[in-house]
């Protein structure tokens, strides 16, 4: 009676979890989707991703460069950190031609969202092309499924053909 019970369960049981799995990366992604926006309304005037300087440095492996606690003062409050001459902002500062980046007045959440998609950026290499990584598990679970329901499929028709 139990184990009737569960087997029943079984099928709808594994495909709740499935679906968990498969929409999780979706909710994960959503920061760096957010923060590819913010970029492209408040940075992307002074700054590309790969494809040179503008006003402001090319922001291209920006997030191994520089340590994470530095890079988020810098997107949060460049003027603080070259009003302390912080030795990093200074030599930036140079080499713009002593044009600073502006305080953005960016709240706390915007900057890590920023931060999350610079650093996916980084983990894709290639801005524009090819799928975002997060994005992995939902593809590999699809294609289980996939192959999952034509086996399931098989079965049922070989069964059908035993029973004549
Ligand atoms: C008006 C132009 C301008 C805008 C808009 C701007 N920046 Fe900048 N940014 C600069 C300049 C100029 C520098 C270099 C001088 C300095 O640090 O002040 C810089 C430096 C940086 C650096 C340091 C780069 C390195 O090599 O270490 C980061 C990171 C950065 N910006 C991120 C951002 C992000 C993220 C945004 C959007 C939220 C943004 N910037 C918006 C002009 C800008």
């Amino acid at each position: 009676m139990i184990t009737g019970f569960s087997k029943r369960w079984r099928v709808p049981a594994l495909g709740v979890f499935l679906a968990v799995i498969w929409l999780g990366p979706i909710k994960h992604g959503q920061a760096a989707e957010d923060g590819r926006e913010i970029f492209q309304n408040n940075c992307a005037a002074c700054h590309t991703i790969g494809k040179g300087k503008l006003v402001g440095p090319d922001l291209a492996g920006v997030t191994s460069r520089r340590e994470e606690s530095w890079l988020k003062r810098q997107i949060k409050e460049p003027d603080r950190l070259i009003a302390e001459k912080d030795s990093i902002a200074m030599q930036l500062l140079k080499e713009a031609d002593n044009v600073p980046m502006p305080q953005l007045e960016l709240s706390d959440a915007a900057v890590a969202a920023v931060m999350a998609f610079l650093k996916g950026t980084e983990q894709q290499k290639n801005v524009a092309v090819g799928t975002p990584p997060q994005y992995t598990p939902t593809i590999i679970i699809s294609i289980l499924l996939l192959l999952g329901l034509t086996f399931i499929g098989l079965r049922a028709g070989n069964k059908n053909v035993d029973v004549r």
